[in-house]
């Protein structure tokens, strides 16, 4: 049986400095935090946090025992945050400015986390919200994401990786089957829909990715070997 979400618990932004527009840690954030926390980090390796936000999973990795661990984001907000919060707890987080080639260029990794945007979002949308909106069926990131997989983790190390059932947990799975990776679902959990999803009901029953009147989603964390 999976592990249950660990309702109640505590959202790991407690303390964690937020420039503005940067994402605030939510139940994705836990649910990938209490993941980490569960399949240990072995001493000593080099970790990747990509897409890092306010670098509350790259504080997860190094203090699970990673030795070193690099934290990656398009948004320098994001950076100057997470620069912060792992110096303020005297933590090896270092900070680079990128996306998935940027990652790949210092790597491969011992251990990958990710939460990646993966929120549909219509196409006549004007701005698209760069921190959880990926293209009209999620996947804008988790695609090139599942299928860099293997410049990114070790021979050895292994990827966790947060997303929606919304946006395709299985074609995230076959991505990284086909990339020579072992995927499989580690944790899952029902929460209700936050202030992102409850802004566009309309958008997301029209296009199927929720029955009608349902205000929750299925997050699932899978764990991916190399
Ligand atoms: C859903 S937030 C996750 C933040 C943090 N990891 C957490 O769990 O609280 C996604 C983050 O990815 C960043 N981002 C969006 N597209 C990216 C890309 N292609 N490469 C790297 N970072 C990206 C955003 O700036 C945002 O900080």
């Amino acid at each position: 049986m999976l592990p249950a979400f660990p309702a109640g618990s505590a959202l790991p932004a407690r303390g964690l400095l937020r420039l503005p527009g940067v994402y605030r840690p939510q139940a994705d954030t836990c649910l990938l935090a209490s993941a980490v926390r569960r399949a240990g980090v072995p001493a000593g390796v080099r970790a990747l946090d990509l897409c890092t936000g306010t670098g509350a999973l790259a504080i997860a990795l190094a203090r699970a025992g990673a030795e070193t661990v690099l934290a990656v984001d398009l948004s320098r907000r994001a950076l100057a945050s997470a620069r912060v919060n792992a110096a303020l707890r005297r933590l090896p987080v270092r900070v680079r400015h990128g996306d998935l080639l940027a990652a790949a260029a210092g790597g491969p990794y011992d251990v990958v986390v990710t939460n990646p945007p993966y929120v549909p979002v219509s196409p006549e949308r004007a701005r698209p919200d760069r921190r959880c909106d990926a293209g009209a069926d999620g996947r804008a990131v988790l695609d090139p994401l599942c299928e860099g997989a293997p410049a990114l983790v070790a021979p050895g190390g292994f990827l966790l990786l947060v997303q929606s059932v919304m946006s395709g947990v299985d074609r995230s799975a076959r991505l990284l089957a086909a990339a020579g990776l072992r995927p499989r679902v580690v944790a899952r959990a029902m929460v209700p829909f936050g202030p992102v999803l409850s802004r566009r009901t309309d958008f997301l029953e029209q296009s199927g990715f929720v029955a009608p009147r349902v205000r929750e989603e299925e997050l699932v964390v899978l764990r991916a070997d190399r």
